[in-house]
């Protein structure tokens, strides 16, 4: 019994050690990032996008989607005037969007439902909210529609300066 009790306070004593090594080591990887941040190189990931003007919003319609490319020929997309003010909407109602129009589930062009401001997708039948910031609303797609940034000057030209989510079949939005 007595040999039994020795061999339990060895193995505390080992169990302490070893609590000892990993609290030691969990500070240095505390300390670690703050030294890495330190030295990052800034923005990496970031992506430079095109200023592009698209159109004008004279040229927009209430709930009539204009055909665009964004952020280049091969990458087609809409305009929508939505009527009614939206979150991260532009222009002085706050109601122009603009999204792709490449489902992100497995590209296929995506159909505008003008009465209830969704995109649908003939694949395997995504929708997505327009109000919403592209939102998935069902469907497969793992992704929200991505929708552009938009700047509209004193003219009312209206230009995309980015985009918030990977476009289909791409590694980066700008090749
Ligand atoms: Fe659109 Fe599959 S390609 S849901």
């Amino acid at each position: 019994m007595d040999r039994c009790n020795k061999l339990v306070d060895v193995g505390r004593r080992q169990f302490l050690r070893g609590g000892a090594f990993a609290a030691a080591g969990m500070a240095t990887a505390v300390a670690l990032p703050a030294q890495s941040q330190a030295k990052a190189a800034p923005g990496l990931a970031l992506v430079e996008y095109p200023s592009n003007k698209l159109a004008n919003v004279a040229d927009l319609k209430v709930n009539e989607p204009l055909e665009v490319n964004y952020p280049d020929e091969n990458a087609p997309g809409v305009l929508l005037k939505l009527g009614t003010k939206v979150e991260g909407g532009a222009g002085a109602e706050g109601d122009i969007v603009g999204f792709s129009t490449v489902c992100p589930h497995k590209g296929f062009p995506l159909n505008y439902n003008a009465e209830d401001h969704s995109f649908n997708c003939p694949g395997h039948y995504s929708r997505f909210d327009a109000d919403a910031g592209g939102q998935q609303i069902w469907g497969q797609s793992t992704a929200n529609l991505p929708q552009y940034a938009l700047r509209i000057d004193a003219k009312g030209d209206i230009y995309a300066e980015g985009v918030d989510e990977l476009l289909y079949g791409r590694l980066s939005n700008v090749l």
